[in-house]
């Protein structure tokens, strides 16, 4: 089976996750465009959507699904999004397509965050995955001197810039032991918008294919 159709099969089981009438918070990437589409076919039975990209904002209007601002609607029920890298204890780097922060936010509003990912993301470690922090520009140079500090090697995705105005430096070389303290470590640089470490608030749920996964006990 392929890696796409591995993703398509993780992102219809989330939709069993899915209530009747509710609001459901949408995350970023190409195994949530497999759910924005499986969604598109239940639209008459959901209130409509939060969107945690423009991207996933324009699929889920193409299909003609309402999108709220999260500030509109409150907390959410449920978000489902995908990952870079999930570890056994369901903590996930996330930020590859550079929506990290307001992935983040929904995740956080959310009672419940369903992750949906294909085997190779499954890791044992965190970090082989170059790790996006979201900064202010004018941080940029700060923030990578910083992280220098930390052993990291940090190198400036040039050219893109986020949905909320910033910047993305990816982080090369960290073996991550403690990503809860990382995540904070990280998120107390002036100029961190946001840290693509989801570990103090890690996946509630991790779909790999067609199968919702034990998580590890810690
Ligand atoms: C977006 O910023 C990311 O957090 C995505 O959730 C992550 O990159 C997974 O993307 P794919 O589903 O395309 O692998």
């Amino acid at each position: 089976m392929s890696r796409d159709q591995l993703k398509q099969q993780a992102a219809e089981k989330a939709l069993g996750f899915v209530e009747e009438g509710s609001v459901v918070g949408v995350g970023t990437g190409s195994t949530v465009a497999f759910f924005i589409d499986g969604l598109a076919k239940m639209k008459a039975r959901i209130d409509g959507a939060v969107s945690s990209s423009e991207q996933s904002t324009r699929q889920l209007q193409a299909h003609g699904i309402p999108v709220y601002d999260l500030n509109a609607v409150g907390p959410l029920k449920l978000y489902i999004d995908g990952a870079d890298e999930c570890d056994p204890w369901d903590r996930l780097i996330k930020g590859g397509g550079a929506a990290l922060t307001r992935e983040k936010i929904i995740a956080q509003a959310s009672e419940t965050f369903v992750c949906i990912i294909d085997p190779a993301k499954q890791v044992e470690l965190l970090g082989a995955f170059p790790l996006p922090v979201e900064v202010v520009p004018m941080a940029r140079s700060l923030v990578g001197r910083e992280i220098l500090k930390l052993d990291g090697q940090p190198v400036w995705r040039e050219g893109v810039v986020t949905d909320n105005g910033g910047w993305i430096i990816d982080v090369h070389g960290w073996r991550i032991q403690d990503p809860v303290a990382l995540e904070a470590r990280l998120n107390q640089i002036p100029g961190v918008i946001s840290v693509g470490l989801f570990a103090a608030r890690p996946a509630d749920v991790v779909i790999v294919g067609d199968q919702i996964r034990p998580k590890r006990p810690l």
